[in-house]
């Protein structure tokens, strides 16, 4: 059977950058409107007002300093509190497809693979911008690449799951080439009004080339062992959905209409799961944490981040051993441990051992050990 093995990585990151300071200026001068409007109900304490957000609580509680976005104008006006995306007609790529090729080039030119060469491209992301026809397709559509492909969601998981999906593909000899591209416009799904969590997101797009391992060009990471598993849980959720309009008041401004989460919970219950996961997989592999050189984790939160390591390497990682892009990056969702293993991976040696893991809503947790080659 071949073994199939990462040649390339690309990250798209966009142009603008929103600090925790703008934000939290943007998000109190919004809370003071409200407040504002409010006040007969606040003073005779019908209604509660709406505190401020800081600077200090968000490092402190995520570890997130800077988010990068596709625009920061109407996120950063009180008055909008949304990105705001010009719209386009069928016959412009999408936002997500644009993001995707973007992405995906860089990856296909560090691989040394043609577009035509590619056999499937998986657009595996949290979120897609229509139902049909798949952005994958699209996307192929702009690259000029064969085959198929198809659109896939499992959340922050989606990227870890797209490559078991392709890896699995490539070993079974139905495809040799594939692309998994992340598009994460999260900052679409995230409200901006919510001070629990309007810190968390920022967007992105990843891009990986997969082939079998025979194939490989140059220095690549051949795909040792993945791993899945999902969980039924309501403390992630998003209850947005073609149904919308079959409901009274389906338009309404909604609360559930965007992302939601009970971030507690969240913390608390993914930690163990995502810690056990990941021994559990090593365990079977026969890898041992004196072997693995490195970990790739999702980017949520940094203490999140700090639990697990310190969980799989059986003491405190060292510096290097488990990078963090999140504060640069915050939550980018399914693309955010593979920014980081594009970003933090070149200086492996041969034969060195690391892993790659996301996880997120669902819940849902994916682990990938990779061995560097060449
Ligand atoms: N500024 C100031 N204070 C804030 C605040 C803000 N932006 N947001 C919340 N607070 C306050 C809360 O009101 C609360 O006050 P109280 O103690 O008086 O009630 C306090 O800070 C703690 O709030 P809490 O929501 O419990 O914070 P937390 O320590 O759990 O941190 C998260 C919040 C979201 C950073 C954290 O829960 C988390 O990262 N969870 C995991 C999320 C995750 O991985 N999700 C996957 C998504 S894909």
């Amino acid at each position: 059977m071949p073994q199939a093995a990462i040649t390339g990585t690309g990250v798209f990151t966009p142009s603008e950058v929103i600090t925790n300071d703008e934000l939290v200026a943007a998000y109190n001068a919004y809370a003071d409107r409200v407040n504002a409007e409010n006040a007969a109900a606040i003073a005779e304490g019908r209604s509660e007002p709406l505190p401020h957000s800081s600077t200090e609580f968000i490092v402190q509680a995520s570890g997130i300093e800077n988010r990068f976005v596709l625009d920061k104008s109407g996120v950063l006006d009180p008055a909008v509190m949304h990105p705001v995306l010009r719209e386009r007609s069928n016959d412009e790529p999408g936002v997500m497809a644009e993001m995707a090729v973007v992405a995906a080039n860089q990856a296909l030119a560090q691989a040394g693979v043609a577009a035509d060469e590619i056999d499937a491209v998986l657009c595996a992301a949290s979120n897609h911008e229509r139902p049909y026809p798949a952005i994958a397709v699209e996307i192929q559509d702009l690259l000029g690449t064969g085959g198929f492909g198809f659109d896939m969601n499992v959340a922050c998981s989606s990227a870890t799951f797209g490559i078991q999906t392709a890896a699995d593909m490539i070993r079974a000899g139905s495809l040799r080439k594939a692309l998994v591209v992340s598009p994460e416009i999260c900052s679409a799904h995230l409200e901006w009004r919510d001070r629990d969590c309007h810190f968390i997101f920022g967007d992105v797009c990843t891009a990986l080339v997969l082939e079998r391992e025979q194939d490989a060009s140059g220095p690549h990471f051949t795909v040792r062992s993945t791993r899945l598993a999902t969980r039924f849980s309501n403390n992630i959720r998003n209850n947005n959905g073609f149904l919308r309009r079959t409901r009274p008041g389906h338009m309404a401004d909604r609360r559930d209409m965007l992302f939601v989460q009970e971030g507690r919970k969240v913390f608390r219950q993914v930690v163990p799961m995502v810690s056990a996961h990941i021994l559990q997989h090593m365990t079977d592999e026969g890898i041992t944490a004196a072997a693995l050189k490195r970990i790739w984790l999702h980017q949520a939160n940094k203490t999140m981040n700090d639990f697990i390591g310190r969980k799989v390497f059986g003491r405190i990682p060292e510096p290097g051993e488990q990078p963090n892009i999140l504060q640069d990056y915050a939550n980018t969702s399914s693309a955010g441990s593979i920014i980081a293993f594009s970003r933090f991976s070149n200086d492996l040696a041969p034969g060195d051992i690391g892993l790659i893991c996301s996880f997120g809503a669902g819940y849902s947790v994916g682990s990938v050990i990779v061995e560097r080659k060449g």
